[in-house]
């Protein structure tokens, strides 16, 4: 489904990812942890199609985004969530949901905001797998942020796209209301069979909720396991010791001696030398 091999990405000279190899399968929740700037967001950027990356190899659902691609066709792969969901507040709840159908209507019909039947009854299943189908006639405005959160899920499920990015789509609610939109989120994608990845800054939700863990500390995978891998051990990796060198290739090596989904300590990784 996403496919990724030694990507690479800088801003000027400030070198944000280092060669990332990552793989994910449909219907797989993969989340992905690290320090604020350790590039998370810059590597949804690229997988969106927003960052163009450097080098590597990156193909999502097949499509081969080192290539340039219109918006449109991009839309067809990967939708996202956000952290503050992107919705429009006067509109109605079913029109946001179906603001995810734009990429697949034809021009004149999307300026013209005109949907097919499909799309409505559509935008509605979308919304019942969220929990919201009573709430489509509702202006935006007047839910609430868990409530929001998830039209802004039930909006990516209407792009029927093979992957779903969602940049800390949990940051801003309490913690009640977080579990419940990633407890969405996560079983309307694995029943559609769609890939998540999901950035979070809350390590106790990427063990409830990931299928699958990976940590990234300074532009490099530092960690790619399973939740009940996560020990000290590999938190201290992610957060705390990410030195400069221990490079993916050192790293893959080295757990290709391991167990699969085993978690591999960056200390052991031999450094590989900088960007
Ligand atoms: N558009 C941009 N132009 C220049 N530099 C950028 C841009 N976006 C990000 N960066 C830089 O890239 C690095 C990684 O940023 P990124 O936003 O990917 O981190 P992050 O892991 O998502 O952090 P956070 O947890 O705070 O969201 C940072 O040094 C940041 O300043
Ligand atoms: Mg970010």
């Amino acid at each position: 489904m996403i496919h990724i091999r030694n990507l690479r990405k800088s801003y000027g000279d400030n070198h944000v990812l280092h060669g990332i190899d990552l793989d994910v399968r449909p219907g797989e929740f993969l989340v992905m942890l690290g320090l604020s700037g350790a590039g998370k967001s810059t590597l949804l950027r690229c997988i969106n199609g927003l960052n163009r990356p450097d080098g590597g190899t990156l193909e999502v659902g097949g499509m081969d985004l080192m290539q340039r691609h219109s918006r449109r066709e991009l839309s067809r792969q990967v939708a996202m969530v956000f952290q503050h969901h992107n919705l429009v507040p006067r509109l109605s709840v079913r029109k946001n949901v179906l603001t995810g159908r734009l990429g697949q209507v034809g021009t004149l019909a999307s300026v013209l905001q005109f949907f097919r039947q499909g799309d409505l009854a559509l935008a509605e299943q979308c919304l019942e797998r969220v929990g919201l189908a009573h709430k489509a006639g509702a202006r935006t405005e007047a839910l609430s942020g868990g409530q929001m959160q998830r039209v802004g899920i039930a909006r990516a499920l209407a792009q029927q796209p093979q992957v779903i990015l969602a940049d800390e789509p949990v940051a801003s609610l309490d913690p009640k209301t977080a579990r419940s939109v990633l407890q969405y989120l996560r079983e309307a994608t694995r029943e559609m069979g769609i890939a998540v990845v999901c950035n979070l800054h809350q390590v106790e939700y990427a063990r409830e909720f990931g299928d699958r863990i990976v940590g990234l500390a300074q532009g490099r995978m530092v960690f790619d396991g399973k939740p009940a891998d996560l020990d000290d051990t590999a938190l201290d990796a992610i957060y705390h010791h990410a030195p400069p060198g221990a490079g993916l290739a050192a790293a893959n090596a080295a757990r290709s001696t391991l167990l699969p989904g085993s978690w591999l300590p960056v200390s052991v990784a031999t450094p590989v030398g900088g960007a």
